[in-house]
């Protein structure tokens, strides 16, 4: 064998039988074979085990969906390349042209927008109404045949939270899915309700090194089964490597999303006191609206903090720019803390109505609180809350 044939077909090492890796390999490979066409039929077929093609389906993906289908208390799994990506290729293949979705003002930004710009290219109308609207909700399932309803809790960016049982029941009620995008809620949480389909942007904090970008939807069984062929044709295959990050990143999962939820308890209650500060939206916060209800729904409120400077626009600006450990960018749930001005936030595509609804204001300022040292980081604040208030 010449040297140019045998570097493409290297010597196998395989691992014996009772000898295993304690770190599961990453499977960096698009094919697998058998030794036969019939076994490569019957795998096709689904006849037996075995993997073929990575953009179907590959050993360190299909590790990674066995553990978030677990984590969040549901049969099975399906990933996909990022959050968004997740969002877009379920809705892509559970609706079709004539359908109705219901969606939410109080929501990440592009996930409204796949509802209007590419769900409306093909057909697919949508009515948005405010989260906190439950009657509403009722009402308009009553009234209007819906395929799904797609939600937050606690929702991006102003922290609102849903009634995810109310909202389930009623979409129940009427035959459409009850779809929770449970981004920031996490994998652990909101398990016990009757939600058929728990969307996640991997990206936050399931890798939670803000070093990946991964989706996945999590559901009982036959709906993965009919999402899966969907996800394989639209082709955001999440990749071995990515897969085998964002596993890595699991491992700390639990240890990261209490410390930063702590954290964040402590930064929110700092800016609820602040004079500068009108409102902070915190579901951790004793006292705030959203309390009694995320109370009942969550055991940990998230890492991320939502407030609006009395200064408006300009005071939000300054604050972001002061701020030393706070990166000014998009995403949350990482390491590192993170904060968006107003001018970052979104929302711009809303009449005053909706606008007033979805509760960003001129200062509104998200953050999202990271690893640093709390105390560290309240300095910061205080400072950055300072020069944003010119002294
Ligand atoms: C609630 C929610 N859903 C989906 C996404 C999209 O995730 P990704 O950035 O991984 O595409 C985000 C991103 O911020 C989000 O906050």
């Amino acid at each position: 064998m010449k040297n140019s044939t045998r570097v493409n077909h290297p010597p196998s090492a395989p691992l014996p039988a009772d000898n295993h890796a304690v770190v599961a390999p990453i499977y960096q490979t698009v094919k697998f074979e058998f030794e036969t066409v019939e076994e490569t039929l019957r795998a096709l077929r689904g006849e037996r085990a075995g993997y073929f093609y990575t953009r179907s389906s590959n050993p360190t993906t299909r590790q990674l969906e066995l553990t978030l289908a677990r984590l969040q208390g549901r049969e099975d799994c399906v990933v996909c390349a990022s959050g968004v990506g997740v969002v877009a290729q379920t809705l892509l293949s559970l609706t079709k042209q004539g359908d109705h979705v219901l969606g939410f003002i109080e929501s990440y930004g592009p996930s409204r927008q796949l509802l209007r710009r590419t769900l409306g290219k093909f057909g697919v109308t949508h009515t948005l109404l405010s989260i906190e609207d439950v009657e509403g909700i009722e009402q308009l399932l009553a009234q209007r045949a819906t395929r799904l309803v797609l939600f937050e809790s606690p929702t991006n960016p102003v922290n609102k939270i849903a009634d995810i049982a109310a909202i389930s029941r009623s979409a129940h009620a009427h035959g459409a899915l009850a779809v929770l995008d449970n981004t920031f809620a996490g994998l652990h949480q909101h398990g016990a309700f009757d939600v058929d389909i728990y969307l996640h942007s991997l990206t936050k904090f399931a890798s939670g090194h803000g070093d990946v970008m991964g989706g996945a939807a999590i559901a009982n069984e036959p709906l993965i089964r009919g999402l899966r062929p969907d996800f394989t044709l639209l082709g955001g295959v999440l990749d071995p490597h990515a897969a085998y990050l964002i596993q890595r990143g699991l491992k700390t999962y639990f240890v990261r999303y209490r410390a930063q939820s702590a954290s964040a308890q402590r930064v929110a209650e700092y800016l609820a006191e602040h004079p500068a500060v009108e409102r902070t939206r915190y579901p951790g916060l004793p006292g705030s609206p959203e309390h009694a209800l995320a109370r009942a729904q969550m055991s940990d409120f998230g890492a991320i903090v939502t407030f609006d400077l009395r200064g408006g626009a300009e005071a939000g600006r300054r604050f972001a720019e002061a701020l030393r450990l706070f990166a000014m960018t998009a995403s949350l749930g990482a390491t590192e803390s993170l904060v968006m001005p107003p001018q970052m936030l979104g929302g711009r595509d809303f009449s005053a109505e909706q606008q007033r609804l979805a509760a960003i204001g001129s200062g509104t300022v998200r953050l999202s609180i990271g690893l640093e040292d709390t105390d560290d980081l309240l300095e910061d604040i205080q400072q950055a809350l300072a020069a944003a208030a010119g002294a």
